[in-house]
């Protein structure tokens, strides 16, 4: 609900950032080594984020702004959605899966191609941060389940119980019919990706999200998952997905969207690049949604989707607002 009466209520303000990046971005068809030294672009700072999450976006701007790094700006940012308890679709207050129990996947990434990953993480309010210590603290990318768990504590996070009371009545609803249909859009894919350059230039990412509602116990998503859910290369650029999972996990969708932007497509035909795939692989098939996000490294940005629907937020020296994706129906 949140989402939709933020895009209802923010058309006007934010006309002009609709506009702009999409006309930009399409007509750059560099890649960053074609890049003469009079085509450089003065560098600036920019964060973007899945769907309109705009609290997360200012979160990283405030990072951002005094020169902080592209890696603290995601993990801060992607935080302010994990603690959020009326953000069903991500950290504390995520819906659960069939038995009852919320199970958070993440990841972060940055700019020298280190990552981390927690999957099927209970009892933890902010899994990226734990995905940043398997980075940093391990040699290992991906932790899974109790082992991911019994290594949060260990790194001083606290226990919490992260189901609401809100997502305990849906869920004691859903219990009674206990339909399991994936649906066009609603609000039970709303992973957070994002994405951010900093003052130096480099890029970093980060996604997180409780997954979908009710899914089948162990079930994890494409947000975790290194060049699904999210892909960064700092010569090139990021990207980033929210939406049905399984369908990203079989393009490998991030990692090829950044694979097309080296290969000389902007942003925004990447991300219709990787629809396009997706939806080849599904013909016929219409009652999914995907959203792809991406930015380059000169801080142009593209987001495409298969629905009506998907839009990312954005924050720039230009400003914050929200961009409206194109869709493939
Ligand atoms: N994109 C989130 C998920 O499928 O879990």
């Amino acid at each position: 609900m949140k989402r939709r009466k933020f895009l209802k209520n923010s058309t006007t303000g934010t006309a002009a950032l609709v506009a702009t990046p999409l006309m930009v971005s399409c007509k750059n068809e560099k890649t960053t080594a074609s890049l003469s030294e009079s085509d450089q672009v003065p560098i600036k700072p920019i964060a973007v984020c899945t769907w309109n999450f705009q609290n997360a976006t200012a979160k990283a701007w405030d990072v951002l702004k005094i020169g902080g790094s592209a890696l603290d700006a995601v993990e801060q940012g992607v935080m302010v959605e994990e603690a959020d308890v009326t953000n069903e679709t991500v950290g504390k207050g995520g819906r659960p899966d069939r038995d009852g129990h919320v199970t958070l996947d993440a990841c972060i990434m940055d700019k020298d191609g280190n990552c981390g990953a927690v999957v099927y993480l209970k009892n933890i309010t902010h899994p990226v941060s734990v995905a940043r210590k398997v980075m940093e603290e391990t040699p290992h990318i991906i932790l899974a389940g109790k082992g991911a768990e019994k290594f949060a504590y260990e790194q001083g996070f606290k226990k919490e119980d992260l189901l609401t009371e809100s997502t305990r009545k849906q869920y004691e609803e859903w219990k009674k019919t206990s339909k399991y249909e994936t649906t066009i859009n609603i609000e039970n894919h709303d992973t957070i990706g994002m994405l951010a350059i900093d003052k130096n230039g480099d890029i970093a990412g980060a996604c997180t999200t409780s997954g979908m509602a009710y899914k089948v116990a162990g079930r994890v998503g494409d947000s975790p998952i290194i060049g699904a859910g999210l892909y960064v290369d700092n010569e090139v650029g990021g990207a980033t997905a929210t939406g049905v999972g399984e369908e990203v996990i079989r393009t490998v969708g991030s990692f090829l969207i950044v694979e097309l932007m080296r290969q000389g497509k902007s942003p925004q035909e990447a991300c219709e690049e990787g629809v396009r795939r997706i939806m080849k692989k599904n013909e016929g098939r219409e009652d999914f949604q995907i959203g792809f996000l991406a930015i380059n490294k000169q801080g142009e940005t593209g987001g495409y989707c298969v629905h009506p629907g998907f839009s990312y937020q954005k924050y720039d020296p230009s400003g914050h607002g929200n961009v409206v994706s194109n869709s493939f129906y």
